[in-house]
């Protein structure tokens, strides 16, 4: 159990956000394995309020690209906080995002907060949000066991999401997953990740 724990932790500590992927593509099956992976969540009364689009075709990239650097460029120019701008300095990001188009797939993922059933009516989901962000979180470390990278992208607003690849209106999208093999000439950004103290105390 212990070295389990071990074993896992160490594991994890190799995982860091790419921001630049090798266009190899890769197997299907093995992104397949990891969204059903996402997909054993615990979830608010057991409604699986998830859905996840993997996009592998260049065309829609190339959209998903042009849509994001437009709501980019404004979010950079007009909406952003100095202090927010500030947090990110130490990342390099700005409007452009390469990595949409060069990394070989993108899974956009979609919480459902309602569907709309057969008879019109809404049938509602529970603790919608926390329930997606253990499914996401899941889906990163299946993909990271898997030895491949990812990149958290979240588009502000990300609304453009679901008209592009035509989903319901009960789904929010909540961010793009970029998935691909990591580029190894990335400089990741040096970060410290905090210790048990400072996260945590026993009771
Ligand atoms: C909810 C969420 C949203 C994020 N959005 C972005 C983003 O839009 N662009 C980006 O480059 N990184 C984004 N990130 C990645 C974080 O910047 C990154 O996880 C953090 O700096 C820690 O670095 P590490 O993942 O390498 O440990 C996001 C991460 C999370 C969890």
């Amino acid at each position: 159990m212990l070295e389990k724990s071990k074993v896992l932790l160490e594991e994890s500590r190799k995982r860091r956000t790419y921001r630049s992927f090798l266009p190899d593509p890769i197997d299907m099956e093995v992104i397949k394995n990891c969204v059903l992976t996402a997909g054993t969540a615990p979830n608010g009364a057991d409604k699986q309020p998830w859905h996840f689009s993997i996009v592998t075709d260049p065309a829609m990239k190339q959209r998903i690209r042009e849509e994001a650097e437009k709501v980019e460029k404004k979010f950079y120019d007009d909406m952003i906080t100095d202090e927010w701008r500030a947090d990110l300095a130490k990342l390099s990001v700005n409007h452009e995002k390469p990595f949409l188009t060069q990394a070989p797939c993108l899974i956009v993922i979609f919480k459902e907060q309602y569907r709309i059933l057969e008879d019109g009516t809404k049938d509602k989901n529970y603790y919608v949000n926390e329930s997606i962000g253990i499914s996401i979180g899941m889906l990163i470390n299946a993909v990271r066991n898997a030895g491949l990278a990812s990149l958290t992208y979240t588009p502000a607003p990300p609304a453009f999401l679901r008209d592009l690849l035509g989903r319901p209106e009960g789904e929010v999208p909540v961010m793009i997953l970029v998935v691909g093999k990591p580029d190894p000439d990335y400089e990741l950004p040096k970060l410290r990740k905090k210790t048990f103290e400072e996260i945590a105390d026993i009771i």
